[in-house]
């Protein structure tokens, strides 16, 4: 232990003090000894470093920062060092607010285009989304302080993600769900893992043995600090024990006794706390330095600047029939659409950036050189239907060359805590393309959301630019590509496949009561719909630009593979090369090609250079779930370059060692996987593939409601309070959504209705503790007198126990 000198001068009051915050957003400070209080602040795009730290529940505005593009944008750059030169920005932001720990990058996979958070997340491939999170590491930990990979793992879903239990297989957590967590771990070198909310077959994740300890500890040899997702500690003794070093937000010490009692009652050797104090001490007094060292103010416009080349690069065109961009010279537009006046630039929840400037399109488009002739709104934003700004639209519409139309998704749909319920955007938008083709085709639609939507109205338009979530000063970013300034260079790290109903987990997503169940497997994304031969709208990796590349001369060596790429077009341009492999064998099911490389290119017109991807440890991998290991198996594979995971322009084959080990599967009970038609997988090869028997997925309507049992479970309690509360937030939410006030009616959704009753305690900082909690427990389960009275009782105990007790930071021990 490094710090072993310093820690036996510790109470063991005061170790278990450190395992848990000090409130909302820091940690328990010991100034005896010399030991501050970190300070852990969202998030992944943008600092959001509450005005009042003791805000109990998080929900402040953050102090003005940087409001960079989210993941789900920047991973269209598929520039890694772009990504980590954002991180070098947020970091540097980071340590001029004196925070020591970004909550941030998030790197769950997009398993279905409705998770609420996948505008946080990068894509639906983890070789992709590591290498996206490693570069964003790297550039945060640049500046001392340390970033924090999140939400470790298997948190696909939103709704109810403080209690489903995810049902999937070894071999797909290893290879689809951990693989970018294992980059991050391995080749960012995280200093910080936070556990997420869920369950992982049957344990949650922050108490899971083999995720935790196996995995994490043991073959990624990580050695930082893992914190719980904010009111995602379970059970704080089990956490300990698999290795969690500190709990957020406070529980006001309640946990801390918790520790102190295993200790003495031996359930948890002191010398684990000891370690995770030491690991803990490690990232305080290495994260302090930063800051100490360096106070800037950082330069606010430059942020800006690169905020505004990060959406530039990131920003993805889709369709341009017939060259209709870039905007020639001299053509006269309408602008049209809501979004132009208020663009959406993030997402809703715990990353809400507070931004430091706001580009606005229609103040913008002087300096494009694109000739506006007007603007209209065409729609309301949040889905009403009013015919006169159609109306008004398709005047103002009639009189342009080119419409530029603003379309996408409002804040409130793209929201942590909800997942979408269609994929659709809204209805009421599709009705203005309608009219608008008919007075005017030539229309270029402007999107803006951070995740797949369908595109029944694609014929309509003839150009369409997907900005994605650009930040701050996506805007601005979107003008300089339709002019022209920018050639876009952004490629889909996400398939937009045709309509909702083909999406691989279709029939399992999201779970609504206990589990959910991962039976897709490996085939999420274009793994699913390459392999089962399922035609998409945009695949993985799809994105045009105003040039051409041509790519010839493919050699591959055991190195990797070399080409030859040349810019046949008039503009310079970037392209992005992308290396899938493809195993030959069918004794193994696989995908038909998975993503193991890729690059970005600056080439010139007319220019030709040579690319070289190189292979890597993960390149012919499988997890073999027999032999419990990463193996390589004997076979010829396809070596593939593609300009898309659908446009293949060379191919090579190549016949590669094996590593020997036996054959995993027994192919005649796993059918749809090996024809990799998994949309409808039986319970029965499920279970032949997961082996064992999967949970019963429905709540047991007849048990009493205990601790990790949600609010919405109060629909069946035995006591009548409590259904009444559950028909009040039911009735609480339905009244917002009417009156238009959706964000509070989500609010009521992810704090109330899918919170567990533990969250009541474990959220509050103090102000219910357990013991109260099993008193309104009572209550739900029909005793609400004997209830009652233990609420009240117990109130009085606490109250007391706090008015003896002086916090530890101020000198002194605290009493037990
Ligand atoms: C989110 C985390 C976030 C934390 C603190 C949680 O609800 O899931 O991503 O970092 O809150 O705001």
């Amino acid at each position: 232990m490094k710090y072993k000198d310093l820690i036996e001068k510790m109470t063991l009051e005061e170790k278990a003090s450190l395992m848990s915050g000090k409130d909302f957003w820091t940690t328990q400070n010991i100034d005896r000894l010399g030991i501050s209080s970190m300070f852990l602040a969202d998030g992944p795009h943008g600092i959001r470093k509450q005005a009042v730290a003791s805000d109990k529940v998080g929900l402040n505005e953050g102090i003005p920062a940087t409001c960079f593009p989210t993941a789900a944008t920047v991973a269209n750059s598929w520039n890694v060092e772009l990504g980590e030169k954002i991180g070098e920005y947020l970091g540097e932001e980071a340590v001029a607010q004196k925070v020591n720990v970004l909550l941030g990058p998030g790197v769950n996979m997009k398993r279905n285009p409705l998770c609420g958070r996948n505008f946080e997340y990068f894509s639906e491939d983890p070789y992709l989304a590591g290498k996206m999170a490693a570069g964003y590491i790297r550039g945060v930990q640049s500046h001392g302080i340390s970033a924090c990979v999140k939400h470790f793992a298997v948190n696909n879903q939103e709704e109810r993600r403080m209690a489903i239990d995810t049902i999937v297989d070894e071999r797909t957590l290893r290879e689809i769900y951990l693989t970018a967590f294992e980059i991050a771990v391995k080749e960012g070198k995280t200093k910080t893992v936070m556990t997420s909310y869920n369950k992982l077959n049957g344990t949650y994740t922050n108490e899971n043995m083999h995720l935790m300890q196996d995995i994490l500890r043991g073959e990624w040899d990580y050695g930082g600090v893992v914190v719980t997702d904010w009111g995602g500690s379970n059970d704080r003794v089990a956490g300990l024990l698999a290795g969690n070093e500190l709990e957020m937000p406070t529980t006001a010490g309640e946990t801390d006794q918790e520790i102190i009692q295993a200790i003495h009652n031996g359930k948890i050797k002191e010398e684990v706390l000891d370690e995770s104090v030491d690991r803990l001490l490690e990232l305080i007094f290495t994260t302090e330095e930063a800051y100490k060292k360096l106070h800037v103010e950082f330069d606010v416009e430059r942020h800006h600047r690169v905020a505004q080349k990060a959406a530039e690069e990131s920003i993805v065109l889709l369709k341009n029939e017939g060259n209709i961009l870039p905007l020639k010279f001299g053509k006269k537009v309408a602008v049209i659409g809501d979004f132009a006046k208020d663009a959406r630039y993030q997402g809703a929840g715990s990353s809400i950036v507070n931004p430091t400037i706001l580009d606005h399109t229609l103040n913008c488009f002087e300096e494009s050189g694109i000739i506006s002739i007007g603007f209209e709104s065409g729609f309301e934003r949040y889905g009403k239907k009013n015919i006169e700004k159609i109306n008004n639209a398709c005047t103002l519409a009639e009189k342009a060359d080119v419409v530029l139309l603003y379309i996408g998704l409002d804040e409130v749909t793209e929201a942590e805590g909800l997942d979408r319920q269609s994929m659709r955007i809204p209805e009421n938008q599709i009705e203005l393309l309608d009219a608008l083709y008919k007075v005017n085709p030539n229309i270029v639609a402007i999107l803006s959301c951070g995740s797949a939507v369908e595109m029944p109205w694609l014929d309509k338009v003839k150009g369409l630019l997907h900005g994605y979530l650009g930040g701050q000063a996506g805007a601005r970013s979107i003008l300089r590509v339709l002019s022209g300034d920018v050639n876009p260079s952004g490629k889909l790290a996400e398939t937009y496949p045709l309509q909702y109903v083909d999406t691989p987990s279709l029939l399992h997503f999201s779970g609504k009561e206990v589990s959910v169940e991962y039976r897709e497997g490996i085939f999420i994304g274009y793994r699913y719909y390459d392999t089962a031969n399922i035609g998409v709208q945009f695949p993985f990796g799809f994105g045009l630009s105003y040039t051409t590349f041509e790519y010839s001369d493919i050699e591959v060596s055991k190195y990797g593979v070399t080409f030859k790429l040349t810019n046949a077009g008039r503009v310079a341009g970037m392209e992005i090369p992308q290396l899938y492999i493809g195993c030959k064998s069918n004794e193994i099911f696989r995908p038909n090609k998975e993503l193991k490389g890729f690059t970005k290119i600056f080439i010139n017109a007319g220019e030709t250079k040579t690319v070289m991807i190189p292979f890597d440890e993960k390149t012919f991998r499988y997890f073999n779930v027999k032999t419990n290991k990463w193996e390589i198996e004997a076979a010829e594979y396809d070596i593939i370059i593609g300009a898309s995971s659908a446009d293949i322009r060379l191919t090579a084959t190549m016949f590669v060692e094996g590593t020997g080990a036996p054959i995993p599967y027994d192919k005649h009970k796993l059918p749809s996987y090996y024809s990799g038609r998994v949309n409808d997988v039986g319970l029965e090869e499920f279970e032949s593939l997961i082996g064992y028997k999967v949970p019963v997925p429905t709540w047991d309507r007849t048990q009493p409601l205990g601790y990790n049992d949600t609010i919405a479970q109060c629909q069946y309690a035995k006591g009548g309070f409590a259904r009444l509360a559950y028909h009040a937030i039911v009735f609480a939410h339905r009244f917002f959504r009417k009156i238009g006030k959706r964000d509070t009616a989500n609010l009521i959704m992810m704090s109330f209705y899918h919170m567990p009753f533990r969250g009541i305690a474990r959220m509050t900082g103090g102000v219910v503790n357990m013991p109260m909690l099993d008193g309104i427990l009572m209550i739900a389960n029909g005793h609400f007198f004997k209830g009652l009275i233990h609420v009240l009782k117990e109130r009085r105990k606490m109250l007391r126990n706090h008015n003896s007790v002086k916090p530890i930071g101020i000198g002194s021990r605290k009493k037990i």
